[in-house]
């Protein structure tokens, strides 16, 4: 073993590391006695004291064990079996228009990194024990103004829930509602869809046209089984089709919701991007005792931090904080700390600022794009959000699609596949743009009229 006397590293760390990688590797075998700590200080020209800590870290680790009055030895499972290589990761495509990131290269690294810091510089040690299951006071003060402030949400902080993502509040409130009937928007999130039937709820399809969900087919579908007990729309930018639910539409599913006692679900979880004009604000904020309302960073910070927040109407607030916590116990209590301070210290906002006006012109860029290499598709949809519709001008086998532009280093996202009735043949593709620079969403719009031009003619337009 040598260790770099003008490494970085420390000797002791360096000793550690050798020994550690001479188990794994095999080199020392199982059951071999390791040099005593004295010689093996004296080969190395170490002091004693270095050699005796280093067996007694890899002896806490596992590594070794010490046998009363014979020695210390390689431990029989620490040379068991070499672990199998890991997977190599999927081939990254260079022109990915997957439809739910942000720019994940702009991620606010130096902020989080500073709100991280101070948090666990000033988190009293008690905030280190098991969360509060509704999220920690100082995240649901944070986001309690900051919805009223954005997006006219009327909460109080006792009202708000954090949870991992809108994800697992799909995942509380299937449990919370099992056994009822849930409408939701068709197309949807197949994945949401799943996650909420998981739960014991049976789910019924609302049909979307371009002025939304078709919130007039609500009693309609009452009427033919068992009343409807929630519905679950995302009224700011339907996912995926793009469009907004119309300021009629609005006031019926209002009125209907009222009237019957249903829940409306709103799900809003890209609504802090709107490029042609300030957002409507949020259905919740017109009646909160009928809408539960939830939202997410991943679109404004990252999916990696999986944290979102519902805000829960009071009838409903018992029952989906007791699924909380038997999902988890609560969120990770660092992170809520940390995206408070982002809140309350203007670091998220200032964030999404610049965010705002970098994904506007990458929306353009794919007009342009579409326009001039896919004559006769357009892009569909309002402008808002993080990804569009792209209509095709013919329907297209979606998988063949699919392959072809993967071939050609695209992915694209065909809009068929969102239906509850999947449907292989459909002229829509849903292109996420706000994790490309321009000059790539031109290059993958152009590659993917290639991979189109490969296809074999279909279905004449409809
Ligand atoms: C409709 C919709 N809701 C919510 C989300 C965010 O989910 P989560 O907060 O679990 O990441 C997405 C992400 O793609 C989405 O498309």
């Amino acid at each position: 073993m040598e260790l770099d006397r003008r490494a970085r590293r420390p000797l002791r760390a360096q000793l550690e590391d050798g020994l550690r990688e001479a188990v794994r590797s095999g080199r020392l075998r199982a059951g071999t006695r390791l040099p005593a700590s004295r010689a093996l200080a004296g080969d190395l020209a170490v002091s004693r004291r270095m050699v005796v800590d280093a067996y007694a870290q890899l002896l806490a680790e596992g590594y070794l064990v010490a046998r009363a009055g014979a020695g210390t030895f390689v431990a029989e499972a620490a040379a068991a079996e070499p672990l199998p290589p890991a997977d190599p990761p999927p081939r990254a495509l260079a022109f990915d228009f997957f439809p739910g990131y942000p720019d994940l290269a702009t991620f606010p690294r130096r902020a989080w990194l500073r709100a991280i810091r101070e948090t666990l510089r000033e988190a009293p040690d008690q905030a280190l024990g098991y969360p509060d299951p509704r999220g920690a006071p100082e995240l649901r003060r944070a986001l309690a103004g900051h919805l009223r402030r954005v997006r006219g949400v009327v909460a109080d902080p006792e009202a708000v829930i954090v949870c991992s993502g809108v994800a697992q509040g799909f995942a509380l409130l299937g449990r919370a509602l099992a056994g009822s009937r849930i409408a939701v928007e068709d197309p949807s999130l197949p994945v949401h869809r799943e996650i909420l039937a998981g739960g014991g709820a049976e789910l019924v399809a609302l049909p979307v046209d371009e002025h939304g969900a078709r919130v007039q087919e609500l009693r309609a579908l009452a009427g033919a089984g068992e009343p409807i007990g929630a519905v679950v729309v995302t009224p700011a930018h339907q996912a995926p089709t793009g469009v907004a639910l119309s300021s009629s539409r609005r006031a019926e599913l209002l009125g209907w919701a009222r009237e019957t006692g249903a829940v409306i679900v709103e799900d809003d979880y890209d609504a802090e991007y709107r490029y042609d004009r300030p957002p409507l604000g949020a259905l919740q904020g017109l009646a909160p005792e009928r809408v539960l309302y939830m939202g997410t960073v991943s679109k404004t910070l990252g999916p990696a931090l999986r944290l979102g927040w519902m805000v829960a109407p009071g009838h409903m607030r018992t029952e989906i904080l007791r699924q909380k916590m038997l999902a988890d116990h609560g969120s990770p209590t660092i992170d809520q700390l940390a995206l408070a301070r982002m809140l309350e210290g203007g670091a998220y906002d200032s964030h999404l600022r610049q965010a705002r006006r970098r994904y506007q012109a990458r929306r353009d860029a794919l007009v342009a794009a579409v326009a001039a290499h896919l004559p006769g598709a357009r892009v569909t949809g309002v402008a808002a959000g993080l990804a569009a519709i792209v209509r095709l001008g013919r329907p297209t086998d979606a998988l063949g699609l699919l392959n072809a532009a993967r071939e050609h280093g695209v992915g694209v996202y065909p809009l068929g596949y969102a239906y509850m009735e999947p449907r292989p043949w459909d002229d829509g593709l849903v292109l996420g743009y706000a994790n490309l620079a321009e000059p790539a969403i031109d290059e993958g719009i152009r590659r993917l009229a290639v991979a189109l031009a490969e296809l074999p003619p279909g279905p004449a337009p409809t």
